[in-house]
């Protein structure tokens, strides 16, 4: 076993298409997902494209030089609802455990759970829930993960961020939008929030003498579901005529596997990436007391403060 991955989003699109990739490739995957029978079926999907040598990295030159590959792998999900900071923590909780059986290491951590709402929608702790599950999810499963993750001798981190960060701001006036909701103005903020999330992290990071290493990806447009789930009306006609110019979620798979494994991105911690080329991010993704302003407010929504964080 090459080391082990948690991917959260792992039951469909981008997550699912990148579980089979690391699975592929000898790493230990350990899925997240909300439901069931989709967590079975997705299990049964990464056993089957390993065994067919049907993964995003089947015949690529990453699974050659690599030459660990996996036709039985070792694959296991955790199943549960990343909409609430109990469930993040009950969560992170299946994963130590599961962990626990190798080591309690864990080496990459790819964030790829994502959602879209055309209504407000509240949490049962009442936030906002794009910016729940985009945002606050990954900012507390990181830090639930941190003593894992720290223990590893090498970690890596990616949050799946989006092109849609560009041109936007955090609504600090109302950051649940509760006054003035729009799906896609709460998809943008969320999305700027992870690239804010993963600047921040990596420069928190320097301190350590082994940083772990965090990065903000940008899958380009995808041809997934995820615009067809929480959704009517407009958002789900624009989406379903988006799909169409959308690439297969094989391809940035293949860029999240990449950046997750090889050399070349060791140091390359705090960037944000396109075709796992670096691109600048917005000039507010690059603003570091927005990034601390955030990191804040996240600690305080998740029931973090006055809690001593690894990075204090
Ligand atoms: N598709 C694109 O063009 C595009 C572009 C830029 C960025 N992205 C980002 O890429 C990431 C992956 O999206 P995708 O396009 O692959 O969409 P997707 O196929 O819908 O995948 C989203 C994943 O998140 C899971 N999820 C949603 N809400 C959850 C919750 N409350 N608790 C636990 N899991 C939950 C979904 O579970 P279910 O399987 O049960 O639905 C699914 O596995 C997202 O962060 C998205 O913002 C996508």
């Amino acid at each position: 076993m090459r080391g082990t991955a948690v991917l959260t989003g792992a039951t469909s699109g981008i997550g699912l298409s990148s579980a089979k990739a690391l699975a592929w490739l000898g790493f230990r995957v350990i899925g997240v997902g909300r439901n069931p029978e989709r967590v079975r079926e997705a299990e049964r999907q990464i056993r089957a494209a390993c065994r067919e040598g049907d993964t995003p990295l089947s015949g690529d030159n990453i699974a050659a030089d690599n030459q660990v590959l996996s036709p039985e792998p070792d694959v296991s999900f955790v199943t549960g609802d990343l909409s609430t900071t109990d469930g993040v923590r009950r969560i992170a909780a299946g994963i130590r455990d599961l962990l626990a059986q190798t080591g309690g290491t864990l080496d990459i951590l790819v964030l790829a759970a994502g959602t879209v709402s055309t209504w407000h929608t509240t949490t049962a702790e009442a936030y906002e829930l794009q910016f729940a599950v985009n945002h606050l999810a990954p900012f507390l499963l990181t830090h639930e993960l941190l003593p894992c993750l720290r223990a590893a001798e090498s970690a890596r981190v990616l949050v799946v961020s989006s092109r849609s960060h560009y041109h936007t701001r955090i609504r600090w006036e109302d950051v649940m939008m509760r006054r003035r909701y729009h799906c896609l103005a709460a998809y943008k903020q969320s999305k700027l929030c992870n690239v804010l999330f993963a600047l921040e992290f990596a420069r928190r990071e320097q301190t350590q003498s082994r940083p772990i290493q965090m990065y903000a990806v940008d899958p380009g447009l995808v041809a997934t579901e995820i615009g067809l789930k929480g959704t009517a009306g407009i958002e789900r006609l624009v989406w379903r005529l988006r799909m169409r110019a959308g690439t297969h979620p094989e391809v940035p798979a293949q860029e999240i596997v990449r950046i997750a494994t090889e050399p070349a991105y060791e140091g390359q911690s705090g960037k944000y990436w396109f075709r796992a080329r670096e691109k600048i991010p917005s000039r507010v993704a690059r603003d570091p007391e927005q990034a601390a302003r955030l990191w804040r407010l996240s600690e305080q929504l998740c029931g973090l403060t006055g809690e001593k964080t690894t990075h204090e």
